[in-house]
Formats: C-alpha cells, sequence, structure tokens
C-alpha cells in the first residue's frame, strides 16, 4: 500500500471511501491535532491527510522518528479495523512515545521527508513584498516554524512559464525560492502529496497568511554542515576580559544623532576599560556590505548581516553598539532574537522627522525633497518606531553627552557594565 502516490492520489482528502483509498495508494498520512500519552501507551487524534491505516501497522511519528504499533482505531465514537483519508480518527499506539499536536503519524515503512531547508514554489498574496531575509511563519500541516527565504530564484510569468530574475515578490506573483525553517519538519514533495507538501506563510505580526507555498525538494547542503562545538566558549572569552558581553542597537532617522551618541558611549565604555565596538552605517556601507543600497531588499539585508555580526561579536565577548536606521520592526526583532534576554538593549534615538531634517546635516533631505534621492527614510521609505526600546532619547531634549550618560546609567542599572 505505501507506493510512490501519483499527483492525483494526493490530491485533497479523499472522501473516506475505502475503495478510492486502496486504488490511490498515498502513504499513511496524519498531522496530528490532539495526543496524550502515559508510560505505555500513547493516543494521538486529527484527520487523515492521505492513504489508509490498520490496526496493526507500524507508524512513524515524524519528525521525531519514533517508531510505533497501532493497537486501535477510533471513528466517530466507533472501533474500526481500518481507517482512510479524509476521516477522523484517534489511535491508539501500544508504546507510551512521545507525541505532539503538530506531529505527522507517517506509515513506518513509507515516512515523509524531515529537513530544515526547501527549494519551494511561494504565491504571495500580502500587499507588502516578499523579502529574503526576513522572518515569518511557516505553517505545514499542524507544524509551524520560523520561516525565512533565502534566495529569491526567480519569478514565474505564469501566462508563458517564462522564469524572469526578481529581487523580491509582489502581490499576485508566483516564484521559485529557497527557503530555511528554524526547526526539522516533516513533509513531502507536492508531487507526491499536496497535504504534506503544501504549506501557508503567516506574517509574525498579524497572523494573516501572506503566502502559500509547494515543497518541491529538501535542500541537502545544510545536512553536511553541523555546528562544531567550540571549548572557548562565550562566558570564558568575556570573563578574560572582565565584563560582561552585550549588543547595544541604536536605531533612529538618518540625522537623528545615532553615529555621534555611539561614538560618546564607547568613548565612556572604553575609558573604563571595556572591550568595545562599534558597527556603524555608513561605515559598513563602504566594506562588508558595499553591494547593498536602500531598497526595502537591500535594507532587510543590510541589518541581516549586521545582527550575525554583533552577534559573532558578543560571542567574542565584546560590548557591541550598532547605529544603524534600521527601520524595520522585523529586522529589529530579529536581531534580539540571536541574543539571550538581557543582552540586547534597544535604544530609540527619537529625533522627530522636521528636527533631522532641520538640521540635515549631510544635505540628503535636501536631496530627498528635490527628488534626486529615492527611497529616503521619512520621506518615501517608512521608518516603524520601536514600540518598547530599553532606551528612548529624546534629541530634543538631550545633547549627544547628556545622552551618553544617561545610556551608560541605564548599562549600569541592567547590569552590563558589572566586572564579567
Ligand atoms: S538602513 O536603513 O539600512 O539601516 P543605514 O543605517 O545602513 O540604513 O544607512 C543609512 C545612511 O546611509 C544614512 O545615514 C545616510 O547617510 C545614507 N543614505 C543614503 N541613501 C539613503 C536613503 N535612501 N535612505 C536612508 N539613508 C540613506
Amino acid at each position: 500500500m505505501h507506493g510512490k502516490a501519483s499527483e492525483e492520489s494526493g490530491a485533497g482528502p479523499a472522501s473516506g471511501d475505502p475503495d478510492q483509498a486502496r486504488m490511490h495508494p498515498a502513504p499513511f498520512r496524519l498531522p496530528v491535532r490532539r495526543a496524550a500519552r502515559d508510560e505505555e501507551h500513547a493516543a494521538c487524534a486529527g484527520t487523515i491527510a492521505s492513504g489508509a491505516v490498520r490496526v496493526g501497522d507500524r507508524i512513524r511519528v515524524q519528525p521525531s522518528g519514533k517508531q510505533g504499533t497501532v493497537t486501535g482505531i477510533v471513528t466517530r465514537d466507533e472501533g474500526v479495523q481500518e481507517a482512510v483519508a479524509g476521516q477522523e480518527v484517534t489511535l491508539t499506539l501500544a508504546e507510551g512515545i512521545a507525541i505532539e499536536p503538530g506531529d505527522l503519524v507517517s506509515a513506518a515503512d513509507a515516512p515523509a521527508g524531515v529537513a530544515d531547508q526547501f527549494e519551494t514554489r511561494v504565491t504571495w498574496l500580502s500587499d507588502d513584498p516578499l523579502l529574503a531575509g526576513r522572518e515569518y511563519l511557516l505553517a505545514l500541516g499542524g507544524q509551524s516554524a520560523t520561516l525565512t527565504v533565502t534566495d529569491i530564484k526567480y519569478q514565474v510569468n505564469t501566462a508563458t512559464g517564462e522564469h524572469i530574475a526578481a529581487k523580491t515578490l509582489e502581490h499576485g506573483m508566483i516564484g521559485v525560492c529557497n527557503i530555511s525553517v528554524d526547526r526539522q519538519v516533516a513533509f513531502d514533495p507536492y508531487s507526491e502529496n499536496r497535504q504534506t507538501g503544501s504549506f501557508s506563510i503567516v506574517d509574525r505580526r498579524t497572523t494573516e497568511t501572506i503566502g502559500t507555498g509547494e515543497l518541491h525538494f529538501a535542500l541537502r547542503r545544510a545536512h553536511n554542515i553541523h555546528m562544531q562545538h567550540l571549548d572557548v566558549d562565550k562566558t570564558g572569552r568575556a570573563r578574560l576580559k572582565g565584563q560582561r558581553p552585550g549588543v547595544l542597537w541604536l536605531t533612529g532617522l538618518s540625522g537623528s544623532g545615532k553615529s555621534t551618541i555611539a561614538n560618546r558611549v564607547e568613548m565612556r565604555l572604553h575609558a573604563m576599560g571595556k572591550h568595545t565596538y562599534l558597527l556603524d552605517g555608513d561605515n559598513v556601507r563602504h566594506g562588508l556590505n558595499k553591494d547593498l543600497g536602500f531598497t526595502e531588499a537591500d535594507r532587510v539585508e543590510n541589518i541581516r548581516r549586521i545582527a550575525e555580526v554583533a552577534r559573532l561579536m558578543a560571542d567574542a565577548g565584546l560590548i557591541v553598539l550598532t547605529a544603524f536606521i534600521s527601520p524595520f520592526r522585523s529586522e529589529r526583532r530579529m536581531a534580539r532574537g540571536l541574543l539571550p534576554e538581557g543582552e540586547f538593549i534597544e535604544v530609540h534615538v527619537d529625533t522627530p522627522l522636521e528636527v533631522a531634517e532641520q538640521r540635515d546635516v549631510k544635505g540628503l533631505y535636501k536631496k530627498a525633497r528635490r527628488g534626486e534621492l529615492k527611497n529616503f527614510t521619512g520621506i518615501d521609505s517608512p521608518y516603524e518606531a520601536p514600540e518598547n526600546p530599553e532606551i528612548r532619547i529624546d534629541t530634543t531634549a538631550f545633547d549627544a553627552d547628556a545622552a551618553a550618560d544617561s545610556i551608560v546609567a541605564e548599562l549600569h542599572r541592567r547590569g552590563i557594565l558589572r566586572h564579567g
């Protein structure tokens, strides 16, 4: 019964007709909605996505890979010997194996794949463009994970099938994209199983569905890269420096005073004997990020790289200061998520647009107003102010030295400047 499924056999749950399930023998798949267990038994319930299950069948719980034997099947309060796609069932298992909502129960001899990187075909449904590097949520059956598009390979012209180079996907566009998720998920290629081979992309903030996708295949490249265990660790490196590592993340409009304030904070920390490093927008854009401009897609990538560099530097035991506009909440949250609780301090250098524009230290606002500089933050590109920054500096009330003093005082209060 567990031969390779054809395209149709994976299509939609069958009507619950055992004959039809026999004619189209898709492997058994049950996305688990509810589960319970004690030491000796386990039970799980959900709607069978494909195939059939019989009492006595061996099953595999995925992604964990644990195996068990079906001892009972209940559907509509009735014990049965067999159940098929489309039916809601509760299975009891002979073993007390770990099983949780979101898991996929598969035929043991024809299990689904398990992976965390895929080539996919995405249909984008949001008015905001799909941006590579931004964190979204994946919903695949009952499984969820953090999803990022690592590469938009091309957009598909649905009329001609032609492949078009694309940096983003706009509303209604279809594209072939590589994606990466933050944990292993169980799946089938869409060509083999439409149920377990399709997913949704969900907005982290609004929980709206903003895209749908079909899984083509798993990318195996991640399989051969294992995290190397290093004996000298972050704590050890920081201890040698007698400090606690951390990232002080300054965000604000161009001309808000981020660089000036960050520079003064660094001078104070340096004078206290702290080992620091300041990553500054204009400087990093001359080196590491010189290939990036100011489109939304490039800004997301700019901040993704900075966040990774800041994490590595904190891992090296440093107190890192960053001064980037970092206009989007999503990427600032991503940066925060790379560090342990308490080590990421978000500082909103809060300067109203009128004031930054009035100062116009680099003359860029004038250029932007004249239409000579596109995508300028605050003019024709958005700035999403932090909702809950650890520190907010009102630069209309404090000068750079007062701002630096208050940041250092707050770092003391938060224990970052304690001896490591
Ligand atoms: S971010 O948006 O990707 O975080 P980043 O902080 O690296 O921006 O760079 C901002 C600096 O680049 C500004 O202070 C300004 O000097 C310069 N710049 C040039 N073009 C733009 C633009 N279109 N929008 C904003 N800043 C720009």
